[in-house]
């Protein structure tokens, strides 16, 4: 076999913190060792303790200056939008008109999706995230350009067609038959190729016929593990057009309710303004809301109230939705998560914000078995967080009395520049 081991302080979630306590979610090392067989992790543990029984021929990296952390899962992209973050002064529905159908217009190309798709890739690898849950645009060669690009670095993610057939300029709309035809043939071409998932991805409601979102639930209920992406009650102005547009529904997750959208591998994209039967149906269902704090506040939607979800047990996983989001780095989108949970008089703790980044993510997804901590049998996706990084790291974490603290500075005012390396399945993906 195929030993290598890293050596470092070690940090990683093995619950959640609002089920067992703080304390007791996390596993601390603070000089341990992680020891990867091919790629899988086959050990963790103290190096006091693990040194003496490993093989004297196996090379150990050591690094006394780093974090090693599970790698970062984000469970909301678009892909597709790398290009247009930054965009200027616009609410959600006039932002869409304004600056992102024509920037997805472009991925009828495949050759501008290959290009686009790579270096998408590449940031997302620089900033620590191993796993995301990805939007593709309307065009089928979309994603098989963002599979090929991701199966070369074997990484873990998922990713869709968009299906849109109404409320979009023409040259960006399918038809419920095409949508229904084209994504059935990506899940067969795709869907469980390697460490590849498929998401069925209707845009949301209002740029779908309910013919389509029919046609979506169809799909959704002929195969046993594929995903279901899509935004909901992001903002009040969507929130008032869901009722005009679809009259017959009790609220706007009632719209994919009817038409069986809503499961275990069920994700939405926000979730702000959710009334109690919503977040009652949320859960029952075991459907997940990414949240997405940095594209929440820079399109000016509103703010996530996660101990609502916490109450009616229903699974978060933390999103960046770069290009509403306005940053790749996890690390930049727990600091913004823990502002918007602030301005509503709560506290985020920093294990918390670990867990929606690791585990809590790979829960959401449906992966935990695989992804989101460092257990023995999960697949060897890991990051070194360097504690040097910046002057300003080096000394505030100097002063720092604990691994929370140490977490928690990091994810303040760290980003890519504090990802040291990133591996995937045992195998370094990016270093700095
Ligand atoms: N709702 C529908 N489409 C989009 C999108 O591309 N980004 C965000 N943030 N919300 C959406
Ligand atoms: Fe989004």
């Amino acid at each position: 076999t195929q030993l290598k081991a890293w050596r470092a302080a070690i940090v990683h979630c093995i619950a959640d913190p609002k089920d067992v306590g703080t304390e007791a979610a996390y596993e601390y090392f603070e000089d341990g060792i992680l020891v990867v067989d091919g790629d899988k992790i086959h050990a963790l543990g103290d190096a006091n303790t693990l040194l003496p029984n490993l093989p004297d021929s196996l090379q150990i990296e050591h690094h006394p200056n780093a974090i090693l952390t599970p790698g970062l899962i984000d469970t909301h992209i678009h892909y597709p939008q790398t290009d247009m973050i930054g965009s200027y002064g616009e609410q959600l529905l006039t932002w869409l008109n304004t600056y992102t159908f024509p920037e997805e217009a472009k991925f009828s190309d495949k050759d501008h999706a290959r290009d686009v798709a790579e270096r998408f890739l590449a940031e997302l690898l620089r900033n620590g995230t191993t796993t995301a849950l990805v939007f593709g645009t309307v065009h089928k060669v979309s994603v098989d350009a963002f599979f090929e690009a991701s199966q070369v670095h074997n990484l873990r993610m998922i990713c869709g067609k968009v299906m849109m057939d109404r409320n979009a300029p023409d040259y960006l709309t399918d038809t419920p038959e095409t949508s229904y035809q084209e994504s059935k043939q990506l899940i067969e071409k795709w869907h469980n190729k390697g460490r590849l998932h498929y998401a069925i991805t209707p845009r949301f409601a209002p740029t779908s016929s309910d013919q389509q979102l029919a046609l979506a639930g169809k799909l959704l209920s002929e195969y046993d593990d594929v995903y279901l992406h899509t935004h909901l009650s992001e903002n009040k102005d969507e929130c008032a057009w869901v009722q005009e547009l679809f009259p017959n529904s009790k609220h706007y997750l009632d719209v994919y309710d009817q038409n069986q959208l809503l499961s275990e591998r069920s994700v939405f994209a926000h979730g702000i303004h959710l009334c109690d039967h919503e977040y009652q149906r949320l859960s029952e269902t075991g459907s997940a809301i990414s949240f997405c704090p940095t594209s929440n506040l820079f399109i000016g939607s509103g703010l996530f109230k996660l101990s609502k979800a916490e109450q009616h047990n229903v699974n978060v996983g933390l999103g960046t939705d770069v290009g509403g989001g306005t940053s790749f780095s996890m690390l930049q989108t727990m600091n913004e998560a823990y502002k918007v949970i602030q301005l509503q008089n709560e506290n985020l703790n920093p294990i918390k914000s670990l867990y929606l980044s690791t585990l809590g993510g790979a829960k959401a997804l449906r992966l935990e078995d695989k992804i989101g901590n460092l257990a023995v049998g999960s697949e060897a996706d890991f990051i070194l967080l360097d504690k040097q990084a910046t002057p300003l790291l080096s000394s505030r974490l100097a002063l720092s009395k604990n691994i929370e603290e140490s977490l928690f500075v990091l994810m303040t005012i760290g980003d890519d520049r504090a990802v040291q390396a990133t591996y995937s399945a045992g195998q370094c993906v990016h270093r700095r």
